[in-house]
C-alpha cells in the first residue's frame, strides 16, 4: 500500500521558521507585531505533519463571519452534501457539479486540500436510483459510471475520496444496503478499484461511524483491509467518523485502534469529528467535551498515520446534530456566535499551542 506524507502548504519554509522561532519566544520582524495572533489550528497540526480540517456546506457559505474562520483556521476542508449522489447525478447520467465545484473553488483560494465525501452509500441517493429494481448488471454499470465520471471530475484536485461509507452494522454484518442486496460484497472492491482507475493519485478511504474503538465493527474493517490488501485492491486508508456523544462515554481504545490499522499499512484519519450532548449544554458538560476533543487530537498525534483530524463543520450554527438527534447538540468547538469554547482551546493544547 502508498505511503503518505503530508505536505505542509500553508506554511512554506520562511513561515516554518518563523513560527519555530516564535515559538521559542523569539521575534523575527515583521512576525514580531504579529505576535499576538496565535498559530491557527491548522498551523499547530502542521508543526507535527497532520492536517485539521473541517466540514462545510454550500448554503452557509454566504456567512462572511463563517467563511473567513472556515479559510483560516483549517487547511483541509470535506463538503458536507455537495458531492453526495443525489447531488452530483440527479437524473440517470446528468451530472451537477455546481455545490462541490464551490467548495474545491473555495478550498483551492484558500490554499487548502480537500477530502472528497462520498461515492458509495446507502443514504442520500437520488430518487431515479431508490425507486425502482435493477439487475446486478444494471447496477453496477450505474455505480460504475457514477463513480468513474465524478472521481475524473475532481481528478487533481482533491487529496481523498471516501469511496464506501458506512458499509457494516453494528455486529460487523454487511449493512442490507442497495448495494450489498443486488451486487454481494464485491462491491466494494469494484468501487476502490473503479475510482483508483478515474484518479490514481488519489487517496482511497473506507468512512465509518462507531469504529473509533475496538469491538465487532471495526473488527469488520480489519478483517475487510486484510482482505482487500491480499487481494491488491487499491485502499490507503480507514476514516473514523468520531460523532461522539458524552452519555455514551469516550472511545478509550481509540488509540490502539488507530495503530492496529497503522500496522496494516493503511493511513487513518478522524474524518467528521463532533462530541454531542443533551441539551442544554452546562460548564461541566463543555468541559468534559474539551477533555475529549483534546484526548481525540492526542490519539491521532501518536500514531504515526493518523494524518489528521476534520470536525463536521466547526460550529454550533451549522452543525447537523440538532436537526438528526433531537435535543441534542452543542457538539462543535465554536459556539453559534462563532465564540470559541473550551473544546477550541482543548485543540489548541493538544496541538502543542497554547
Ligand atoms: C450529514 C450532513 O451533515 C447533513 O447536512 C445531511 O442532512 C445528512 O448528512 N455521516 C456522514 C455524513 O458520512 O455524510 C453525514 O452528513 C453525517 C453522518
Amino acid at each position: 500500500m502508498r505511503t503518505t506524507t503530508p505536505s505542509r502548504t500553508r506554511l512554506g519554509l520562511a513561515g516554518a521558521l518563523a513560527a519555530l522561532l516564535m515559538g521559542a519566544g523569539l521575534a523575527t520582524g515583521p512576525a514580531a507585531q504579529a505576535k499576538e495572533k496565535p498559530p491557527t489550528l491548522a498551523e499547530l497540526a502542521q508543526r507535527h505533519g497532520r492536517y485539521f480540517g473541517s466540514a462545510t456546506d454550500n448554503p452557509e457559505l454566504t456567512d462572511g463571519a463563517y467563511t473567513a474562520l472556515l479559510g483560516s483556521q483549517f487547511d483541509m476542508i470535506t463538503p458536507g452534501n455537495g458531492m453526495k449522489w443525489y447531488a452530483t447525478e440527479p437524473e440517470q447520467g446528468v451530472f451537477d457539479w455546481t455545490n462541490g465545484d464551490e467548495i474545491v473553488n473555495l478550498a483551492r483560494k484558500n490554499h487548502q486540500r480537500v477530502r472528497a465525501h462520498t461515492l458509495v452509500w446507502h443514504s442520500q441517493l437520488p430518487n431515479w436510483l431508490t425507486s425502482r429494481d435493477w439487475t446486478p448488471d444494471e447496477l453496477r454499470a450505474v455505480l460504475k459510471k457514477h463513480i468513474t465520471t465524478e472521481v475524473r471530475h475532481y481528478r487533481g484536485k482533491v487529496y481523498s475520496w471516501d469511496v464506501v461509507n458506512e458499509a457494516f452494522n453494528e455486529d460487523g454484518t454487511y449493512r442490507e444496503t442497495i448495494w450489498y442486496k443486488t451486487l454481494g460484497p464485491g462491491y466494494i472492491a469494484d468501487a476502490l478499484r473503479w475510482a483508483h482507475q478515474a484518479d490514481p493519485h488519489a487517496k482511497l478511504y473506507l468512512n465509518d461511524y462507531n469504529i473509533e474503538g475496538t469491538g465487532p465493527k471495526s473488527d469488520a474493517y480489519y478483517r475487510l483491509a486484510q482482505d482487500l490488501e491480499a487481494q491488491g485492491v487499491p485502499l490507503d486508508g480507514i476514516g473514523f467518523q468520531a460523532h461522539l456523544a458524552l452519555q455514551y462515554g469516550y472511545p478509550s481504545t481509540l488509540e490502539d485502534n488507530l495503530r492496529r490499522f497503522s500496522r496494516l499499512g493503511l493511513d487513518t484519519a478522524l474524518t467528521e469529528v463532533d462530541v454531542r450532548m443533551q441539551l442544554p449544554a452546562t460548564d461541566e458538560k463543555l468541559a468534559q467535551q474539551a477533555t475529549w476533543y483534546r484526548d481525540l487530537t492526542k490519539a491521532c498525534l501518536a500514531v504515526r498515520r493518523c494524518v489528521g483530524v476534520t470536525v463536521w463543520d466547526y460550529t454550533d450554527k451549522y452543525s447537523w446534530i440538532p436537526a438528526v438527534f433531537p435535543g441534542e447538540g452543542a457538539a462543535l468547538p465554536w459556539d453559534e456566535q462563532l465564540r470559541p469554547k473550551p473544546a477550541y482551546f482543548a485543540l489548541r493544547e493538544a496541538l502543542g499551542g497554547k
